[in-house]
């Protein structure tokens, strides 16, 4: 099994390609255990504090279960509700906090904060997304494909649409690179990963065999591919007056049944990180509506809600996976 002890996992790229590999095996060992009756606790005794400076439903819940199942337990300390960041600096927090607990996740806008808390704290040390960076995401995607598709992971073809230049689009990026799949950025070319990222994607795609594509071209980039991901178009933290500019640009790019239908494959199925806006459901989607008179969501209704999507079964996958990463990291060997 695989053993990762002591190891932080700050972004996709702390692990291995085997490393990486290994978790999702043993994520899929933990799943399998789970349901049929089998778990067994490796993490008793043991303490991770949940820091989220931004919301979060998924992430918070995936991390509290693994650790209760694990026989751990866990703190939460809510995106205002401890003195870091207001009286006392993350250097300071991460001192603390590592004293007292075995492992500590951060969610925040900063990849710098939680690089700090892992600087500092002496304990292993997770991200549960920043504005660069959702590595347990990926982790959650890759078993979720690997789950709906009979091709092993070289030969998988994905295809990220929308604004690419935010934490999903920079993690597909390295993620299918680092994998050795056929990974496809599908955006206005302004709304790509920076330039470094997709040099280091480049260079992971030459030892891995990879296939790294960037195209504004919606028929080409999903042309064959297994699976269509993408994400809100204004992610947390950001403005809402920028809502209008991303409708502008991005409304070519979002997933319709015409683009599933572009892929040429009957059997293609559609990932989302979620939360997602999907229909006018939630009050944020109304807000917007209202504001811009739009009808373009990242994702309409009839794929969200269609045999093709598989966000559910991705949704589940966050528990199985950061499980893995726990266990990995903390169990003692
Ligand atoms: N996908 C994801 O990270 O969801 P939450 O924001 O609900 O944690
Ligand atoms: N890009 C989104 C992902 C949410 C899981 C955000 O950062 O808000």
């Amino acid at each position: 099994a695989i053993d990762l002890a002591g190891r932080h996992f700050l972004k996709e790229l702390d692990f291995t390609a085997e490393e990486f590999r290994g978790l999702i095996d043993l994520a899929a060992e933990l799943k399998a255990a789970k349901k049929s009756g089998t778990e067994v606790q490796r993490l008793r005794g043991k303490n991770i504090a949940l820091i989220f400076e931004k919301t979060s439903t998924r992430t918070r819940c995936a991390f509290e279960v693994a650790a209760a199942d694990q026989g751990a337990s866990t703190t939460y300390l809510d995106p205002s509700g401890s003195q870091m960041g207001h009286k006392e600096s993350v250097k300071d927090t991460a001192r603390v906090l590592g004293r007292m607990f075995d492992g500590i996740e951060y969610r925040g806008d900063s990849q710098a904060a939680v690089e700090e808390l892992a600087a500092y704290g002496g304990v292993p040390v997770f991200n549960g997304l920043t504005d660069d960076w959702h590595p347990t995401q990926m982790l959650a995607d890759v078993l979720t494909m690997t789950e709906h598709s009979d091709k092993p992971l070289e030969r998988i073809a994905f295809a990220y649409l929308g604004d690419a230049r935010f934490n999903m689009g920079n993690s597909y990026l390295v993620t299918g690179a680092l994998l050795g799949m056929d990974v496809r950025i599908v955006a206005p070319k302004s709304y790509w990963p920076a330039e470094e990222i997709v040099a280091q994607a480049r260079k992971l795609a030459e030892a891995s065999g990879a296939t790294v594509t960037l195209t504004e071209d919606v028929a080409e980039g999903v042309r064959g591919a297994d699976f269509v991901a993408t994400d809100v178009w204004v992610s947390m933290g950001e403005p809402k007056e920028v809502w209008a500019e991303r409708i502008t640009a991005l409304a070519p790019y979002a997933v319709t049944m015409d683009v599933l239908n572009a892929t040429g494959n009957a059997d293609v199925k559609f990932l989302h990180c979620l939360p997602a806006y999907h229909d006018l459901g939630t009050k944020v989607a109304r807000e917007i509506h209202a504001a811009h008179g739009l009808t373009e969501l990242e994702v309409t209704d009839e794929v969200f809600e269609s045999a093709h999507s598989i966000v559910f079964d991705e949704a589940e996958n966050r528990m199985h996976t950061i499980k893995a990463v726990l266990v990995a990291t903390l169990a003692a060997v």
